[in-house]
């Protein structure tokens, strides 16, 4: 790794017009200079991505662009899919895959998760893979703890991270960049988050699975984030003290100043 921190905003289904997304990008370039030690990467709805990489390209080296989601299939009948070389053609490098609100709400599956992958590497997209567990939401919603329990993170962690890489060679995962964001999914969005060592734990879980998959040197490379309600106020915490490489946002990058605010605090 080259011990850059790594922001990423999942626009998710925002803003509501094109109008608005050119607004928030410029107004995130407004007098914002990215420190040095950061990747900042934005995800827009896909139908916008290759118009605001052209904006982009008048402060070079800003921002990066990814999908929030791509299909497994690089060409083909598959309706209303986007594949790895029309979005790579836009501009984006990177690519969400496996976020909970499509595993849940949209059917996606490990199955699909992993031959989204493998198409990802294959066209040299870098694969966000989005792991967390589910559990917890029902513990939270019948006055148990929010978190799920190191049990039940364990499993899914371990579950959703070996059919997600099946079949992914060694050879392959060093050949090629992927990143992985824990994202316990009762932190999306809720405003209730996990305790800094919650995160730590999870973080050395998730290393911990990918070691047995593959070996400590090639894991090391592997960046990991958390995602799920961080804001400008707690980014510093959970990169210094939940222990990972860098943070997944959705609401916070919505608002330029909040967004920035977050790229600037894990840069200090
Ligand atoms: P949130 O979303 O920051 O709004 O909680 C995080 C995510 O969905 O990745």
């Amino acid at each position: 790794m080259d011990g850059k921190k790594i922001i990423i905003g999942n626009w998710k289904m925002n803003p509501a017009t094109f109008l608005e997304a050119r607004s928030l990008l410029n107004n995130l370039k407004t007098g914002f200079r990215k420190p040095e030690n950061v990747d900042a990467v934005i995800c827009p709805p896909a139908i916008w991505l290759k118009a605001l990489v052209e904006i982009d390209k008048d402060k070079p080296g800003m921002f990066q662009f990814g999908a929030q989601n791509m299909s497994w299939q690089e060409s083909g009948a598959l309706t209303g899919e986007i594949s790895a070389p029309m979005l790579k053609e836009a501009g984006a490098k990177y690519a969400i895959i496996g976020h909970s609100e499509r595993r849940v709400w949209l059917g996606e599956t490990d199955n699909m998760i992993n031959g989204k992958i493998i198409t990802a590497f294959k066209n040299n997209i870098t694969p966000v893979l989005c792991v967390g567990e589910i559990e917890g939401e029902k513990k939270s919603a019948t006055g148990g703890s929010a978190s799920g329990g190191e049990g039940i993170t364990k499993e899914a962690i371990g579950i959703q991270i070996g059919e997600a890489l099946s079949g992914i060679s060694r050879g392959q995962i060093e050949a090629n960049r992927i990143i992985v964001a824990y994202e316990p999914i009762w932190a999306i969005g809720s405003g209730v988050t996990p305790t800094f060592d919650e995160v730590l734990s999870a973080a050395l879980l998730i290393k911990k699975t990918l070691v047995n998959l593959y070996s400590r040197d090639t894991v090391e490379k592997i960046p990991i984030l958390y995602g799920g309600s961080v804001n400008s106020g707690n980014a510093k915490d959970f990169v210094e003290k939940g222990g990972v490489d860098g943070l997944l946002i959705g609401g916070a990058s919505i608002k330029a100043s909040e967004f920035a605010g977050i790229i600037r605090a894990v840069s200090n």
